[in-house]
């Protein structure tokens, strides 16, 4: 049984400085804590010999499950209670563009998962994959849907009369091959018509990645190709199969500065509702692993921002020591709780 730890009462909170965590590579790898991450978080809940509690947000590039999930399952592996009111996952940004779109095609993740958190966003019509090789099984010639998928896939309606207005890939794909077939097909079909073909491959529905890291940092010693990857492998087989068109995609999640300034507006509420402080910080820690997404995107939207954003990496993700960072952090650390620690001592 896990009994989370809160954060110490009656300690004050440090009002000028807070931190913001990457998460896989950071805090935890394969679905495990990282072991220090657990001692990093006890020191920014108060076990610090400064005596306070500082303020912390996650800001991960993962998804496919609801905030509250994602944080339950955080909350399990770190050993604290974390509330959804800190927590950013890639498709959180998604939420904005609801009223934008009215049938869409949500892709990736687990069974049904990325439907649910699609249509607790507000998604009014969602459509998946499994819905649509339902309705015509042709379309993946090698992948049938197995009994629980055929259960929980909808049909009933002709899909070949629904315009589909946009794509969200909202996790990572565990069918690459139906997937890319299926957005490839939208991609070059006549407005989003299943089952057409545009004569100029332009008028396909707008393609949404929830972010677009190459490789991310799991279970296994070396990095493991990310939804970046996939993002590249549809553009390049668009352009192939147009013979040179261009298939032009759009990322959210990090290095984009919107999620940063998405990141910026929850860390301001989490600060007021939860440590009474109504002004922003003068320095964000976000401590991350991976240099193209995490520092990259530290550091340029520190150009914009009021506050100061401060890149800190750590050795535990898919950053190499001894490999010279794409993009250079204002700190380099072993792991997260050597960041703790250099942020505390830098403040104090
Ligand atoms: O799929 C998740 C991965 O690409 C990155 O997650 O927590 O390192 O931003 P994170
Ligand atoms: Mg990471």
């Amino acid at each position: 049984p896990i009994t989370p730890i809160t954060p110490l009462d009656g300690l004050p909170s440090a009002d000028t400085f807070a931190f913001a965590f990457d998460i896989d590579g950071v805090l935890v790898r394969g679905g495990q804590a990282i072991p220090e991450a657990i001692e990093a978080m006890k020191m920014l809940n108060g076990e610090n010999k400064y005596g306070v509690k500082v303020p912390y947000i996650f800001l991960t590039n993962g998804g496919g499950k609801t905030e509250a999930e994602r944080c339950l399952d955080l909350s399990r592996q770190l050993d604290i209670s974390i509330s959804p009111a800190q927590f950013i996952c890639g498709h959180s940004p998604m939420r904005e563009l609801t009223e934008a779109y009215g049938t869409v095609l949500v892709v990736g993740g687990e069974g049904e998962k990325c439907r649910q958190v699609a249509e607790g966003y507000g998604f009014k019509d969602v459509i998946t994959p499994g819905d649509i090789i339902k309705h015509d099984s042709a379309t993946t010639p090698f992948r049938k849907l197995t009994a629980e998928e055929l259960r929980c896939s909808k049909s009933g309606r002709d899909l070949s009369k629904v315009k589909i207005e946009a794509i969200f890939v909202f996790a990572d794909s565990r069918d690459w091959a139906g997937d890319c077939q299926i957005m490839l097909d939208l991609a070059m079909s006549k407005g989003g018509y299943l089952g057409t073909l545009s004569e100029t491959f332009d008028e396909g529905p707008p393609i949404f990645f929830s972010h677009s890291d190459m490789v991310w940092s799991a279970a296994h010693a070396n990095v493991r190709l990310g939804m970046g990857a996939l993002r590249r492998m549809l553009e390049t087989l668009f352009r192939d199969v147009t013979k040179g068109k261009e298939l032009d995609t759009i990322a959210f999640g990090k290095p984009q500065i919107p999620t940063f300034e998405f990141a910026t507006r929850l860390l301001r509420q989490w600060r007021k509702d939860e440590h009474e402080i109504d002004a922003p910080p003068e320095t964000v820690y976000f401590i991350g692993d991976t240099p193209e997404s995490d520092i990259r995107g530290t550091n340029e939207f520190n150009k914009h921002s009021e506050n100061d954003w401060f890149s800190v990496l750590v050795k535990t993700g898919v950053w190499q020591e001894g490999t010279e960072p794409a993009y250079k952090p204002r700190a380099t650390v072993d792991n997260v709780l050597e960041a703790v620690k250099f942020g505390l001592d830098r403040e104090f």
